[in-house]
């Protein structure tokens, strides 16, 4: 059965507008002058007569990074902060290592979809719809597993050797939101009594939640 042509072109625009995450570029490149005072969507571009091929390049994902932290992970970003000639582009990387036990605690990428190849070890994933169903995976060294772009997800590390995945984001600097962190350690604090009536829980409870995430002093 034909579909009619204004429902035809209704899915395909939307097919477009969910499929897109960065805006298209509008020339060959546009490597970020990362110290320009200018406030745009994105970066300024540098004179291209000081573009070098420095500026498309980063050692900064080669080596595991630390996971001695509260977590026993660590995500270490080649984005357009660390390689600017993505700025544009609409791609980026992220490497993270996981210690034994280690997670990446339930967080967002408002602005990419991720995909995850496995470089070593075993991870247990997950993201979660906005119908609250829970999506997950187990996965071994060289598989891949996707989340969907602002929909809230987590890997674990429930082996007992370290593992790391190299992550891609449709995103030049996806942004990260961490649910904990940015409920329980931001600044101003987020008051007691609407994080206490939003998890249903006392004012204590959230205070103790707090302690372990607002900076030490
Ligand atoms: C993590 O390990 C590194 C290297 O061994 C060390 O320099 C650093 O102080 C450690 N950090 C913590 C928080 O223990």
């Amino acid at each position: 059965m034909a579909l009619p042509t204004p429902i035809l072109l209704l899915l395909t625009f939307t097919v477009f507008i969910t499929a897109s995450a960065d805006p298209d570029m509008l020339q060959d490149l546009c490597v970020a002058d990362l110290s320009s005072g200018i406030k745009i969507n994105g970066f300024p571009c540098k004179d291209s007569a000081s573009v070098t091929q420095s500026d498309f390049f980063s050692q900064g994902i080669a080596n595991p990074g630390l996971t001695n932290n509260t977590f026993g992970s660590l995500v270490t970003g080649a984005n357009v902060m660390t390689i600017p000639g993505l700025n544009t582009l609409g791609v980026s990387l992220a490497r993270i290592d996981y210690a034994p036990g280690g997670l990446n605690p339930p967080h967002t990428h408002p602005r990419a979809t991720e995909i995850v190849f496995v470089l070593e070890g075993t991870l247990d994933v997950g993201f979660l719809t906005t119908a609250n169903r829970l999506i997950s995976q187990s996965l071994k060294k060289g598989e891949v597993f996707a989340f969907p772009k602002g929909l809230v997800h987590f890997q674990k590390n429930n082996g007992n050797v370290p593992a790391s995945v190299i992550a891609a984001f449709n995103s030049q600097f996806p942004g990260t939101q961490s649910l904990g962190a940015t409920l329980f350690g931001s600044t101003p604090p987020v008051p007691d009594n609407i994080l206490a009536q939003a998890f249903q829980t006392s004012p204590g409870k959230i205070k103790h939640i707090k302690s372990k995430f607002q900076p030490k002093k």
